[in-house]
Parts: C-alpha cells; structure tokens; sequence
C-alpha cells in the first residue's frame, strides 16, 4: 500500500462510523466505533403490508404486537439466529444505520463487523453479508458470536489456554471451547430462549386448557423461570383463552410448572455441552476444570441454571457480567482494533467452523 493509500485510508476510517452489530434473534445491539453501545432493542420490526414501508422497529415494534390493525404486520426477520425475512432484515439494518449515522451517511459509508452463530451454512453467512452491504455498509466483517462474546467476557482467547463459552440467546445456544484465536470444538443448537417461550405456551395449553401469546410465556419465563425447586413457591396469573369456549380465562401458574415446561430443553443444553466437553482435547479440557465454563445470553439469566450445570457436569460455571451484551461488548472491541482482531473474523465463506452436527 502506498503512503498516500494508507493515509487516505486513516483519514477514511477516522470519518466514518464504523459499527458493530450483534444481530440476534430476540435483540439487536449496535457499537459505534469510539462511541460504545449506542443502541439496544428487540429485533422486530412492524410493515405496512399494503406500501411496503417500515412502521416501527424495536421497542415500538414490539409494543404493537398482537395489537395491529390488517394491514400492519409485526416481523420478527431472524429465525434460529439466522435470517429468515432477507428484505425485512436489510430494511432494518438500513433504519439502524440511519439512526446512529445520521447525515454521515452519504459522506463515507461504515465499516461494518456482524455475529452470526457458530456453524451457519454458507449461504446463510452470504445472507448476512449481503444483507448489510445492501443496508450501505462498505465493507462487511462476520465473526461466530461464541468467539465476540468471549471476548466481551475477556477470556484469553489468543493464548494457548482452553476457555469455554456458552451463549444461550433467543434462538440459538452456542457452546465454543476456544484457544489461539480459534474454536477449537463448537456446537449450535437451535435451541434457546424463544423455544422455551414456545414449550410454556404448550404446557399451559396442555395442563390449564387455556391459549397464552408468545409474550406472555416470555413474560412467566422471566417472572418465574427456575431450574431448581428454589422458586417453587412463585406464582403468577396468566391470562388467555379457554381451548374449549374460546372466551378469555386467567389461570395462576407456579415456578414448579415452568420448569416442568422448560425441563427437557435444559436437559438438551445439557446434554450437548456434555456432546462438546467429551470432544475437547485433554490439555483443553484441563484448562476448562480450572477456569469454569462461562455462561452467556439472555438464558444465562435463568435462576439456578449456572449450578445446575456446574453439578451435572461437575465444572465451574460462572455467569459472565451483563451477559446480554457479551456479544456486542466483544464485536465491539475487534471493531476498534480490526488489525489486531483479524484472525478471529470469517475469511469470506470459506471457513469451516469445527462444530458437530
Ligand atoms: N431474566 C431472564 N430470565 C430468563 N430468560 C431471559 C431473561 N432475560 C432475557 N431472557 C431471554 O433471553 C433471550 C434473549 O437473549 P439474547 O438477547 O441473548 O438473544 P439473541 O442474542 O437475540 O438471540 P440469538 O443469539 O439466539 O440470535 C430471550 O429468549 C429472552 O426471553
Ligand atoms: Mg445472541
């Protein structure tokens, strides 16, 4: 590179607002390069199905779910962590860029670094990437979200020491062992927190005979979720309708029901970290039994999941500080040292994640 490119280049990074985006299934978070986190909301976004035109996205989305009118549809574009609506998605990536770049954006257009779960195909990684180049982002960067978050959790991921990462989000669980920079064994389960949004809800029309949407199995979750007998005594009403007569009924439900609901989900997030610690190599392994797995993602919230872990697979397990945000904290950090980062980005689709199937 010439003296000239390379200055121009500075001057090019110094002026535009390069970002970093954790792009999950329930949340977005968004980094600006020398700014930090500048934005946090559910990633959903309401249409106007007869223009096309976006309506709400985030907070204001999700207040309106469940409540609209015909013609205005309420879209949650990812799907198991991947991207399933590609418009609605690149439509709300545009918004975003908008936002937090505001009259910038005609000037330079940003640099832009994404998470995208651990093990995603090809074609879903090209999604992603295309998805922001046509939002307007320059350049596009892809790193497996076990890898941003251990970084945001500062584990030492480019010594020759084993760390363990769990992520349980919305809709994935990633769990990543990771040494020198790379993931040394990794799995991704399309299992998370909305599918035990989804296992409340049966449960509760199974048991109580009454329908509940999906925020209000999210909202029981929250209240009462519990992995242990602890919070047995914690109740709630839920409102919703009777199977039978279709009218509105409330019902109470316990702590105890909602881990009965949710019990053979943590029993699979179980099972698959047991799946990846046997895979581990022994030196790896050692290091893990010293240093604990760390527990990431909205899951990670779940009271007594951590010791119910640590007992089931007789290993330390630590809940990293304001695990929501290990993602962006971690993409955050590789955005403002790009040089110095750029052996944990996806080289372009041609990487092949270690991850079982
Ligand atoms: N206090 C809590 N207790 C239990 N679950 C919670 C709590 N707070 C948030 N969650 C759940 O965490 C999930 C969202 O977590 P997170 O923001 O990490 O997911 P995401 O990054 O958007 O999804 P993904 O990484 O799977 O694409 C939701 O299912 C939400 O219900
Ligand atoms: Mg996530």
């Amino acid at each position: 590179m010439s003296f000239f490119s390379q200055q121009l280049n500075k001057f090019v990074s110094a002026i535009s607002t390069d970002m970093a985006i954790d792009l999950g299934t329930a949340n977005t978070l968004v980094y600006v390069r020398g700014k930090g986190i500048v934005l946090n909301e559910p990633t959903i976004v309401a249409i106007n199905k007869k223009t096309g035109q976006l309506v709400a996205v985030g907070n204001e989305a999700k207040a309106m779910q469940g409540r609209t009118p015909q013609h205005i549809e309420v879209v949650r574009p990812l799907v198991d962590g991947v991207i399933s609506d590609f418009e609605v998605t690149e439509e709300m990536l545009g918004y975003l860029i908008n936002k937090v770049h505001g009259e910038m954006r005609s000037l330079i257009a940003p640099r832009m670094l994404i998470g995208v779960p651990s093990g995603i195909t090809n074609v879903e990684m090209r999604a992603a990437r295309d998805a922001a180049k046509n939002a307007g982002a320059r350049d596009v960067f892809l790193i497996e979200e076990p890898m941003a978050a251990a970084i945001g959790s500062k584990l030492p991921i480019s010594k020759a020491i084993g760390s363990m990462i769990i992520d349980i989000g919305g809709g994935t669980t990633d769990i990543a062992v990771i040494s020198l920079n790379g993931l040394v064994v990794a799995k991704n389960l399309r299992v998370a927190g909305d599918h035990l949004n989804v296992a409340i809800a049966s449960y509760v029309r199974d048991q109580f005979k009454i329908y509940v949407g999906e925020k209000t199995a999210e909202d029981a979750k929250i209240a009462l979720a519990a992995v242990r007998t602890d919070g047995t005594s914690n109740e709630m009403v839920v409102r919703g309708r009777d199977v039978m007569t279709g009218l509105p009924r409330e019902v109470i439900i316990t702590a105890g029901d909602v881990r009965d609901a949710v019990s053979s989900q943590v029993e699979t997030i179980v099972e698959a970290t047991r799946g990846v610690l046997e895979k581990t190599p022994p030196e790896v392994m050692s290091d893990i039994m010293q240093r604990g797995i760390n527990l990431c993602g909205g899951g990670a919230l779940i009271p007594g999941l951590s010791s119910f872990l640590e007992e089931t697979l007789q290993v330390p397990v630590i809940v990293v500080p304001d695990p929501l945000r290990a993602v962006v904290r971690g993409a955050g950090i590789v955005i403002e040292n790009l040089e110095q980062y750029e052996e944990v980005l996806i080289d372009n689709e041609e990487e092949l994640s270690p991850y079982l199937n």
